[in-house]
């Protein structure tokens, strides 16, 4: 569901209680972040809604999470810039709200990039600034009646900690109905910025700009079945040093792979989807990660996930690194966790070559709550062999050739009659990637209890070529 969608059923139940929707009540029955459903490696905020990740940009070792977020409510609704920071993408630390609505309207999502060459002018020290682009979602609040969405910038002189609205905002204005979530990138050959901009309906555009003021349409391009949070970026093709594509997602993750000549972003091949989960939706990767590293980073929101009677509502998906790879059905995407995860790895266990008989377990004796598993399986003669976390099957059927967890399900070739699986299991979500992220499944659940690990086989004896379980540490120290 989308946070609009989100938005409909707060102000339904706001009219139906006749006012204004308060914040729950809620008991916090241990200390923070130790609660009974709090993610203990994935980003929720201290308190109350969160939904889609905005102005993910890295500056001077510092990782930034911006968010969608009501400081007032466990529900959607007033929305505010929320800001975490992180040293490594794993351990995050909140920090006062970042951008708060205005008469424009409450601050829907956007992006962030360091403007280094200072095209916008707004640096006044040292440090580079961090610009913020974010809609100014107009009418969403008392404040703003009778005014429409638009694009809006804010800068930031001092590493993120507090941002000014420029005071000629808005830099883009009114289009069409909802118009919003601008996703900015520079293209350093021909030395502009590059909006996304979703319009409407699957509709999605393109403008370009010489600082971040003044905005030329450049195209529009439609997203069969997809809406919201576009992103744009482009992706070096593994094993052909120097050839990049450009990528185009929707909020759901949905993606078209092409080229981009900074005029126009030509598709080829159909749209394609690399995560079939429950709980994946409004991506969005990181600004300014620096070339050494060249990583392209992925967070979503995991949008929908439940936590009873918990001070928060809503979690980010654990940061994937997105690599792509030429198939002989074209260019794909893959999707897996980033590699800081090791920083919480604490005992492992580890398998290697074994024989794996229906109603074996090897996995009986491992009883943890968090864990980060990998294994590789050889099929043989088993129609399926999986993972059992916290009571759910994560399970290949080799007959369907599918990868099955929490009531969704991702097409997946076995290669050289082998699956390889990563699993990333948290309180209350399971990540799943398929043969080094072809395919990945992000799900939320409420556990009911202890979690066992098993390891299975059905209708036949599989090999487990390798099994390793990470048992994880908290990230909340
Ligand atoms: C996606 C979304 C965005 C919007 C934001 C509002 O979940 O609907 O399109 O900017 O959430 O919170």
């Amino acid at each position: 569901m989308t946070a609009l969608a989100f938005s409909l059923m707060a102000m339904s139940a706001a009219a139906a209680a006749g006012g204004a929707s308060k914040p729950a009540e809620v008991t916090i029955a241990s200390p923070v972040y130790h609660e009974t459903y709090r993610p203990q490696f994935h980003f929720t905020a201290e308190k109350n809604w969160i939904n889609d990740p905005n102005g993910l940009v890295y500056y001077k070792g510092e990782y930034h999470l911006f968010f969608q977020h009501n400081p007032k409510g466990i529900n959607w609704g007033n929305m505010t810039w929320g800001h975490a920071l992180s040293p490594d993408l794993v351990h995050w630390q909140q920090l006062p709200n970042a951008i708060e609505p205005d008469g424009l309207g409450t601050i829907f999502s956007g992006s962030a990039v360091v403007d280094w060459n200072n095209t916008a002018g707004f640096q006044s020290g040292d440090e580079n600034v961090i610009v913020a682009i974010y809609t100014a979602a107009g009418g969403t609040s008392p404040e703003s009646q009778g005014r429409p969405f638009t694009q809006c910038i804010a800068y930031s002189n001092d590493r993120g900690r507090s941002f000014t609205k420029y005071d000629g905002n808005p830099v883009l204005k009114h289009i069409v109905k909802d118009n919003r979530d601008p996703k900015v990138i520079w293209h350093g050959l021909t030395k502009r910025w590059i909006m996304a901009l979703f319009l409407d309906g699957e509709t999605f555009a393109l403008f370009s700009s010489p600082n971040l003021k003044e905005w030329t349409h450049l195209h529009d391009l439609k997203l069969p079945g997809c809406g919201e949070c576009p992103d744009f970026f482009p992706l070096a093709v593994e094993g052909q040093p120097g050839k990049l594509k450009w990528v185009f997602t929707a909020a759901n993750g949905k993606y078209f792979v092409g080229d981009f000549d900074g005029q126009k972003f030509t598709p080829e091949g159909d749209l394609q989807q690399v995560d079939f989960g429950k709980n994946y939706y409004a991506v969005q990767t990181y600004s300014d990660i620096p070339e050494s590293d060249g990583r392209r980073i992925q967070i979503a929101w995991m949008n929908g996930g439940k936590y009873p009677e918990m001070p928060f509502n809503q979690q980010m998906s654990f940061p994937c690194e997105l690599r792509l790879r030429r198939l002989p059905g074209g260019m794909r995407v893959f999707r897996t966790p980033v590699k800081e995860i090791e920083a919480l790895h604490a005992r492992t266990h580890r398998w290697r070559d074994v024989i794996l008989k229906p109603g074996d377990n090897p996995l009986a004796g491992v009883a943890r709550e968090l864990f980060d598993i990998r294994a590789e399986f050889e099929l043989r003669e088993a129609t399926e062999v999986g993972i059992k976390a916290h009571g759910e099957a994560i399970t290949y059927s080799a007959k369907d050739k599918r990868l099955n967890c929490l009531a969704a399900s991702a097409p997946l070739e076995p290669v050289d009659g082998k699956v390889r699986l990563q699993i990333l299991v948290d309180r209350t979500s399971i990540e799943v990637f398929g043969n080094d992220g072809r395919v990945s499944l992000t799900s939320c659940l409420v556990p009911q209890g202890p979690t066992r690990l098993e390891c299975f086989a059905a209708g036949g004896t599989a090999r487990i070529v390798s099994l390793t379980a990470h048992e994880l540490r908290s990230a909340w120290r």
